[in-house]
């Protein structure tokens, strides 16, 4: 994770104005900035990560006013943990992530409702892309949250808690990691959740110990087999990375998958001279390949954007700035706030240290 102020005067109207906004709030003010978004945003940003990273921050700020540049679910896993007296802000509320988007919290909780009416004893583990009720929704069934950082580890951690585990809401990261775990291909299956669950099979229902939700990062989702095989008849001696949201066949094909704070970090400990294709959200490949040339050659898997993280632009950081007495906050609803925040606790108390 990075930690940094960058030292004015910075290029451009935009930036100098938001550089003189930080200045005269001081401490009151701390930006977190996730690594998919633009530069020209992340160079505000005192502080970078992934998505375990900048959650894990949260607790320690004393700042008055939080500035997350990344999605909503984000920005809400902060102001889930953040303290009274803290306001977390998002430039642009509508930055939303369609995987979150995908599992809604009534159906989680009815498909859970007929797990148990089948004699099932279900622990949830939601990946942190899922809205604060869905999160409240796994802490009131005493589960918690995980990340692409921790994902072994949490579900590790929930299959020793019961007989089974709902992992939600990607497909991908639950496959990737049952794959890692060893988990036996008949004991996993991809849920049909139509029907709010009406629509489980009952024999399935009582052998499976991994049921993983049918959501998917379609920004992930879209680099195929035939990408990576294009990539090695290109480069026959390249190194493949990727995140655990593309599909299980790509990750079996890589020599490494890993949140976005490992890719980085994957690139960085790479031999010099080496080629890299790495598979995941474009800005973030774009800006290790600048950091990282002449030494290594840093390409795209595919070139995927993720449309929400890039509707954070400096022209709406700086408006969110100059309105931080309202409009921009994100605020959960007090009823989802302490179960979300326990789920959340849960893993950061299992993933301490
Ligand atoms: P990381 O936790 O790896 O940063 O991933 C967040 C995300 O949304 C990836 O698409
Ligand atoms: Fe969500 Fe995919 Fe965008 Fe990550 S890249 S924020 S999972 S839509």
């Amino acid at each position: 994770m990075s930690h940094h102020r960058p030292t004015p005067p910075l290029p451009g109207d935009l930036a100098r104005e938001i550089a003189r906004l930080r200045e005269s709030l001081g401490e009151r003010l701390v930006i977190l900035a996730h690594h998919y978004q633009h530069d020209d945003v992340v160079r505000h940003a005192d502080i970078v990560g992934d998505s375990l990273e900048l959650a894990r921050r949260v607790p320690g700020l004393a700042a008055e006013h939080i500035v997350f540049c990344g999605v909503y679910f984000m920005a809400e896993t902060a102001a889930i943990l953040a303290g009274p007296g803290q306001t977390v802000h998002l430039p642009d509320l509508e930055a939303d992530c369609i995987m979150a988007a995908m599992a809604p919290a009534s159906r989680v909780q009815s498909v859970l409702a007929h797990l148990a009416a089948a004699g099932r004893r279900i622990v949830p583990l939601t990946y942190v892309n899922s809205s604060a009720g869905v999160k409240a929704v796994v802490g009131r069934h005493g589960g918690a949250v995980c990340t692409s950082a921790n994902a072994a580890t949490m579900l590790r951690w929930a299959l020793e808690r019961g007989d089974g585990v709902l992992f939600l809401p990607d497909k991908n990261l639950a496959w990737n990691t049952a794959d890692q775990l060893g988990l036996p291909a008949g004991e996993r299956l991809v849920l049909d959740v139509r029907g709010d669950g009406r629509r489980l099979d009952p024999e399935a229902v009582r052998r499976v110990r991994l049921f993983a939700w049918p959501g998917m990062c379609a920004i992930h989702h879209r680099m195929k087999v035939s990408h990576v095989s294009a990539a090695r008849a290109a480069h026959p001696d390249a190194l493949v990375v990727v995140h655990p949201e593309c599909r299980p066949e790509v990750v079996a094909l890589a020599e490494a998958s890993g949140s976005t704070r490992s890719i980085i970090d994957y690139c960085h400990r790479a031999p010099a001279g080496a080629t890299i294709y790495v598979g995941t959200e474009i800005r973030l490949v774009e800006r290790l390949a600048a950091r990282l040339a002449p030494s290594k050659r840093i390409l795209p898997l595919m070139a995927s954007a993720c449309e929400n993280m890039g509707k954070i632009t400096e022209t709406k950081l700086l408006a969110c700035l100059k309105h931080l007495s309202g409009g921009y906050a994100v605020e959960t609803p007090p009823e989802d706030a302490a179960p979300a925040r326990e789920a959340v606790r849960r893993m950061l108390e299992a993933c301490a240290g």
